[in-house]
């Protein structure tokens, strides 16, 4: 193959961190001569970055996959990475023969010795490490933003969540090293960037498997809020049993982490909680959240929820139903439960809530999902809010960004403001967005 046709196609499903995995397999790909092609149709080499957290995310990608491969051109080469290619490992040769490579999510900088492998000797080739080993070339990560930027701090996950595949495709946890966040993190506002997200399964795990470099989740924050020209850092996902004192009195104390916290509850049931393995009780996860919200009284809570999850009666759905009309959680993400082979819940539980139930419980907690998002929003109408301006919106009319609690906003004003921090007064919503005009 010539340098000429060295083009490829990247289709991410899933996470922030597989999108992040996907901007490092584009730096990697980048820097092997290879360039980015317009279409899908003529890029020769194309990949599949999936995830496997639910079987309709498999199936976008079954369907996808066999479409292209019935129109593969003899020079193209086709791989799946990512957490399907961790779970479906040499099954997918079997279920895809001219598929060329998989290679797991901890296998990200392999693809390009796989590559030239594959020019050498055209076969199957296949790599899944379980564990995650340190070896990301973080000075090479091609990034969609100019501003915003994810920034891994801890891959894998050790909680076993009964119905969850991420431990099984990411493996046990392994926290970066605190020098080599910074560093990039450095880097980045050296190149104009203003937010960073720090993403982890479980950011609140940070340190605990290296307890030697004395540096947990709230020491991380301390260190990157101390450099200069960051304005805004998030972070997800922070599980609800080991959020601290610490974490909450840092939220509240460091001047750029922004008072937004992804807390997942996944069902207000203590029965069912006990099922998930999530080691909490609602009880706990209260407390939790009433102290937060006292040592941080403007913070925004996010949420996760599995709808019927097996057994799960009418009753303990209203429960789960009914916590969230008391939280009032500003983002949601909810979704039906979906059995993942080889899980705990998978091998042990029936998935034995009907179909059915499962969409009207499903389209229930999104109706009031819906409703407290737009009485929140009309709180917010007439109030003051600082913007990031991220962009222009595709038309080009207005400027669109985030307010540190996470809500998209729209104003209009000049593109030179993007990057910048703005006071936007608020004046109305529409569609999950809140409209309002510069001070
Ligand atoms: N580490 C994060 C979430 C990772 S997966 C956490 O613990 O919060 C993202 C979300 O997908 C989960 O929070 C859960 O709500 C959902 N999810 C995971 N497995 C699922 C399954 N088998 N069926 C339905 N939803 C699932
Ligand atoms: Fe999955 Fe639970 Fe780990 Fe989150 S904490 S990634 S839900 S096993
Ligand atoms: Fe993310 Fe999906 Fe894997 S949610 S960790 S890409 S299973």
């Amino acid at each position: 193959m010539t340098d000429l046709n060295k083009t490829f196609y990247i289709k991410t499903y899933g996470c922030q961190m597989n999108e992040l995995d996907s901007e490092i397999i584009i730096g990697q790909l980048e820097k092997g001569g290879w360039t980015p092609s317009i279409s899908e149709e003529d890029a020769s080499l194309f990949i599949f970055n999936t995830c496997a957290v639910r079987d309709l995310a498999e199936q976008k990608v079954i369907g996808k996959v066999g479409e292209l491969l019935k129109r593969k051109k003899n020079h193209q080469i086709i791989g799946i990475m990512g957490c399907m290619a961790a779970t479906q490992k040499e099954s997918l040769f079997r279920k895809f023969p001219h598929l060329d490579f998989v290679l797991g999510p901890n296998n990200l900088m392999d693809l390009l010795p796989a590559l030239d492998n594959l020019f050498l000797q055209k076969k199957h080739l296949i790599k899944t490490d379980k564990n995650f080993f340190e070896n990301i070339d973080y000075t090479q990560i091609k990034r969609k933003s100019p501003l915003n930027a994810s920034v891994s701090i801890i891959r894998g996950c050790n909680k076993f969540c009964s119905y969850c595949v991420v431990p099984h495709t990411r493996g046990k946890e392994v926290s970066r090293p605190p020098q080599s966040i910074i560093d990039e993190c450095k880097q980045l506002v050296d190149n104009g960037y203003k937010e960073i997200l720090l993403l982890g399964q479980n950011v609140n795990s940070y340190g605990k498997d290296t307890p030697a470099s004395h540096c947990y989740f709230p020491d991380l924050l301390a260190k990157l809020d101390a450099i200069p020209g960051l304005l805004r850092i998030r972070f997800m996902t922070s599980h609800p049993i080991d959020i601290s004192l610490d974490l909450m009195h840092a939220i509240r104390d460091l001047p750029s982490v922004c008072e937004f916290v992804h807390f997942p509850i996944q069902s207000a049931s203590n029965r069912i909680l006990q099922k998930m393995h999530r080691m909490y009780s609602k009880e706990l996860y209260m407390e939790k959240v009433s102290l937060l919200t006292s040592i941080v009284p403007n913070v925004q809570i996010g949420t996760d929820i599995i709808i019927g999850f097996p057994t799960e009666t009418e009753e303990e759905f209203l429960e789960t139903y009914s916590l969230f009309n008391t939280i009032r959680y500003s983002a949601a993400f909810i979704f039906a439960y979906s059995p993942r082979p080889n899980t705990f819940a998978y091998l042990k539980y029936p998935d034995d809530v009907p179909h059915e139930i499962k969409q009207q419980r499903l389209q229930s907690m999104l109706a009031l999902h819906k409703k407290i998002h737009e009485e929140d929003s009309q709180k917010k109408v007439g109030k003051i809010l600082e913007v990031l301006v991220e962009k222009t919106t595709d038309d080009g009319t207005l400027l669109k960004g985030r307010t540190r609690t996470w809500d998209k906003v729209l104003f209009p004003g000049s593109p030179s403001l993007i990057g910048t921090l703005q006071k936007i007064t608020i004046e109305n919503f529409a569609h999950q967005t809140l409209l309002g005009k510069n001070l």
